[in-house]
């Protein structure tokens, strides 16, 4: 057994092989991404949403979809969740999670699987958490109708990055074909598609403003129940009839948090 000076070295050693870090996990005091862009992250991002989940998921199994180095995954486990899977399509993320896993002592299955072919995992989760992934979808609604239809059984966690107003418009159901002022509201659902790049980044696709994401999650099956800081929205999954519209006609206000 190494002595805990020994152990650190030889886990700054493996931590630095396997690349940049996007997130910043404490390894048995080795810190993965101490220089993070964003500060403490995800740390910052688990203490908003903690509050709104569950505090013991004994029973309950959980998908982290897109779960880049596991830490999602392993706060889940944490709190007692009985199976966790965490999927991903880059593999130096995935083989990140497994170390990360191994060190902080949990066991949580990691796939190399892309969120649009999340029906080959065949089975529901009562928990899934879709965190940072949408903006980076080409193809944002058909990833949430395949996690509706084959994936989520409960509770569904939702966070995306989002430009644009913070307001909500109220729209009507239907509008005249000659009614084009409301296009020109600022709250009015709308999503940004990004040609080349945004921040440098190439797989940022579509950037919705909040009134968009909001109208996204109910059109795909879920409704809203909290909102625990912005752009962290916890759904429970609707069942929706097949080929019907999945919007209720009047959807209930969604509690804000101060
Ligand atoms: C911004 S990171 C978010 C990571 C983590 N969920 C979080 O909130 O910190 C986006 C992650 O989604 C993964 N990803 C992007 N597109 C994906 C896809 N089509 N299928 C599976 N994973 C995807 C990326 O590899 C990356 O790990």
């Amino acid at each position: 057994m190494p002595d805990p000076a020994t152990r650190r070295l030889e886990l700054a050693r493996q931590v630095r092989e396997l690349g940049d870090w996007f997130h910043n996990i404490d390894l048995g005091g080795v810190r993965t991404a101490p220089h993070h862009f964003l500060g403490d992250y995800p740390g910052f991002q688990w203490r908003r949403l903690r509050p709104a989940l569950p505090t013991d998921l004994s029973g309950r199994s959980v998908l982290d979809m897109g779960c880049n180095a596991g830490f999602f995954s392993i706060e889940m486990k944490r709190l007692g969740a009985d199976r966790v899977v965490g999927i991903d399509h880059d593999p130096r993320y995935l083989a990140q999670a497994r170390l990360a896993a191994e060190v902080s002592g949990v066991e949580i299955e990691f796939l190399e699987l892309s969120v649009y072919d999340v029906a080959r995992l065949g089975q529901r989760f009562d928990i899934v958490l879709f965190m940072g992934v949408l903006y980076h979808l080409r193809h944002p609604l058909l990833a949430l109708d395949l996690i509706h239809e084959h994936a989520a059984d409960d509770l569904f966690v939702c966070q995306t990055l989002e430009r644009g107003s913070r307001a909500i418009e109220h729209t009507a159901v239907d509008y005249s074909f000659g009614t084009k002022d409301i296009f020109e509201q600022s709250g009015y659902p709308r999503l940004h598609f990004v040609e080349h790049r945004y921040a440098g980044d190439p797989t940022n696709w579509w950037i919705p403003n909040r009134a968009c994401t909001e109208a996204m999650l109910r059109s795909a099956g879920f409704d809203i129940t909290e909102r625990p800081s912005d752009e962290i929205y916890v759904c429970r999954r609707r069942e929706t009839e097949p080929g019907g519209s999945r919007t209720p006609i009047t959807p209930s206000p969604v509690p804000r948090s101060p």
